[in-house]
């Protein structure tokens, strides 16, 4: 796969990082301006989630081809304390934080792809992809 890229998120400012290095690569890949911010609104969620809860992890992004279709490609992966009910994370307002629970719900809807494995004690792997138009 061309071009993958780590962003180790460990510090608050990382969630900028990470959100920074999306929205470079899916304007490279082609995305106009309404799918860049969907692209770099789940990444900067996803990474929060990383460092809210599960410090410290990675977003990995990459482009991706299947088929005559081309993406982008974000890998959020921590060794954290995993979540215990994923659909009860999945649903709007859920939050364990206080917060608005809207980030995984969300990011889901930004999103044409959305997958999210995770394990009590292990951690939390979440892979999302958009794909061009
Ligand atoms: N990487 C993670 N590791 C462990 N728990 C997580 C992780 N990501 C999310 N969670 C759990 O899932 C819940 C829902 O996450 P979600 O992002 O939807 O909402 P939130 O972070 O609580 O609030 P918001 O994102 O709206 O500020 C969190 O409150 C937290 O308990
Ligand atoms: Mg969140």
């Amino acid at each position: 796969m061309p071009e993958r890229v780590v962003v180790p998120i460990q510090d608050e400012l990382d969630i900028v990082r990470a959100r920074q290095e999306g929205r470079q690569l899916a304007k490279e890949a082609g995305f106009g301006p309404v799918d860049l911010a969907r692209v770099a609104t789940a990444i900067s969620e996803l990474a929060r989630n990383i460092y809210n809860y599960a410090r410290p992890g990675s977003i990995e992004l990459g482009a991706v081809q299947r088929g005559s279709r081309r993406g982008i490609e974000v890998v959020a992966q921590d060794q954290g304390p995993g979540i215990a009910d994923i659909e009860e994370a999945m649903r709007d307002g859920y939050t364990t934080s206080g917060g608005l629970g809207a980030g995984l719900p969300g990011t889901r809807r930004l999103v044409d792809e959305f997958e999210i494995e995770s394990e009590r004690g292990v951690g939390t792997k979440v892979t999302i992809r958009k794909w061009l138009r």
